[in-house]
């Protein structure tokens, strides 16, 4: 193994199920302690126990003081913080002219709001504990991935929430490569295109609702949709939540010490 994430403590939110559970499954793999976070207690706590070192803490990282807590509890539980991933999101779309108030704010909450408060809460330990570090003579690596997609990067039609959350998450993530430099944490997104999971799904299949906040949401895109991108994307295929997970395990690592403040594209090569 060209690197290994032992005595290192991630947090993904997100991550009961998808792209998440992936993510948190290779980097248990390469030895980080996880803790797993949902808004589904028990696909939090079913994930955290595939993992050898991990906990889980259910909840809805857009609650006002979720994300603070969510931090607290993965410093108390593992005594550290060192990767964030913030993946928990969903989509709710629609043409412009039939998008509500509540829903376009509702993908600004979950996109770029909730890693906001995440990565502020997280703010005060990742400062004191570079400063300790740096003036014990130690350089010490940290990590925040944020999740983005092609529709931040490129736009989504019936997407107007979406996309804007997503692209909003890239500017957190420029901003805070940019201010957290100097305490050795990189910053970068990774934008997903199509990926197979429960958001991709036909709609109308089984088990396609979410709920947040007491409101229920179907997610899942048009069958043609998923045809029409397909055939648009260069290697004809949607990829796997594993797939997903690389590019992120990649931001995670010593492999991308000298990498900050980009977005990295994880789709087959298509755009939206
Ligand atoms: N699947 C794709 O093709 C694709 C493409 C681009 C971006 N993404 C992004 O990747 C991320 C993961 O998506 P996925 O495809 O694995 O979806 P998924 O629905 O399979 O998993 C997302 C998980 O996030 C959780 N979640 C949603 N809202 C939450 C909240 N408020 N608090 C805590 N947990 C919450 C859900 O319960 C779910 O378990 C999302 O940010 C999504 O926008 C996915």
């Amino acid at each position: 193994m060209p690197f290994t994430l032992e005595s290192k403590t991630a947090l993904v939110t997100g991550a009961g199920r998808g792209i998440g559970r992936a993510i948190a499954q290779k980097l248990a793999e390469y030895g980080a302690a996880v803790m797993v976070n949902d808004l589904d207690a028990a696909l939090a706590a079913e994930t955290a126990a595939m993992l050898a070192n991990a906990a889980s803490l259910a909840g809805d990282v857009t609650q006002l003081a979720f994300p603070q807590q969510l931090v607290n509890a993965t410093i108390e539980r593992f005594g550290s913080l060192d990767i964030i991933v913030n993946n928990a999101g969903y989509t709710w779309d629609n043409v412009i002219q039939k998008t509500t108030d509540e829903q376009f704010q509702a993908m600004l909450d979950i996109h770029v709001t909730a890693p906001f408060r995440i990565l502020r809460a997280a703010s005060d330990f990742i400062r004191e504990t570079a400063k300790r570090e740096t003036a014990e003579g130690k350089r010490v690596m940290r990590k925040v991935v944020n999740i983005t997609s092609i529709a931040g990067t490129d736009g989504g039609a019936g997407q107007a929430g979406y996309s804007s959350g997503k692209a909003g998450v890239i500017g957190l993530t420029k901003t805070l490569a940019k201010e957290w430099g100097r305490y050795n944490v990189n910053v970068n997104a990774v934008g997903f295109g199509f990926i197979e999971t429960r958001l991709t799904q036909a709609l109308g299949a089984e088990a396609s609702e979410i709920e947040v906040q007491g409101r229920k949401i179907k997610v899942g895109v048009q069958p043609a949709a998923i045809e029409a991108m397909r055939q648009q994307c260069p290697l004809g295929r949607l990829g796997t939540v594993e797939e997903a997970a690389g590019p992120v395990l990649f931001f995670c690592s010593s492999l991308s010490d000298y990498v900050s403040g980009e977005v990295l594209i994880c789709s087959g090569g298509a755009r939206s």
